[in-house]
């Protein structure tokens, strides 16, 4: 199987004096694979993930997605893989309050498909995540876990090949974090969606193909 992400030798420091939050961070990622990242709470999950999506840069090493260097791709590329080739769901999610749950999800589907195309496919995630009773709400109508679900198949519209995820399941009850590991390990299976999550809920972990440990910002054991 293919390399779909590599990270190579990265370092990522903040502030003045430069604090090192990453370090020495090398590892690769095969397409269709389900991998939890690990960890203490600032041990650097949520920076590492971050950059392996493209989304931050590191101070110092490369990333390459599908392949390619992200340093060396212009805007256009970027843009064009992030909102092609990646999913992403966020640690707090960032649903558009002015627009319903059905709106929300097929925002980044409106050049790609036709309106039709992106509605059938957004109902369908709709009712396999229990939202089809939100299709025409507001986020502020709707509870913490439906909004998070909402987010989630926002993320999966445009059928990603990667799907990033920080802590999806955090903000839910056992139910609702049940349902969206069970989604994750269907798109997973069957779509062959290679999956990077943050957990901190060791049986989620224990239910991914393989986990990366870190601690300090650096990489204690994949395994
Ligand atoms: N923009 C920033 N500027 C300065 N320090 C930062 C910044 N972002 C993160 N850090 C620091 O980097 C460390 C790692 O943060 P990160 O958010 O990656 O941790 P995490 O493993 O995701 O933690 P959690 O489980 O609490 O979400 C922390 O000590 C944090 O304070
Ligand atoms: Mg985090």
């Amino acid at each position: 199987m293919s390399v779909v992400l590599q990270a190579e030798s990265i370092q990522k420091s903040f502030g003045d004096p430069p604090q090192i939050i990453l370090q020495n961070i090398s590892m690769e990622i095969l397409e269709g694979e389900f991998t939890a990242l690990i960890g203490k709470s600032g041990s650097g999950k949520s920076t590492l993930l971050y950059i392996l999506s493209g989304l931050d840069s590191p101070s110092q090493g490369k990333i390459f997605i599908k392949g390619k260097s992200w340093s060396d791709l212009s805007e256009i590329e970027k843009h064009e893989m992030r909102n092609k080739d990646l999913g992403f769901v966020f640690q707090f999610h960032y649903l558009l309050p002015e627009l319903s749950a059905l709106e929300n999800i097929t925002m980044p589907a409106r050049k790609s498909m036709t309106l039709k195309q992106a509605t059938e496919y957004a109902e369908y995630l709709m009712d396999e995540f229990s939202l089809s009773h939100c299709r025409d709400k507001f986020p502020n109508q709707m509870s913490g876990g439906e909004q998070q679900r909402t987010a989630i198949a926002r993320a999966l519209i445009q059928k990603p090949s990667i799907l990033f995820a920080d802590e999806p399941t955090g903000n839910l009850d056992t139910t609702n974090g049940d349902k969206v590991m069970e989604i994750f390990r269907k798109i997973n299976k069957e779509d062959k969606t290679t999956i990077v999550f943050v957990t901190h809920d060791p049986d989620y972990a224990a239910a991914a193909g393989k986990r990366i440990h870190l601690q300090d910002g650096a990489i204690l054991k994949i395994d």
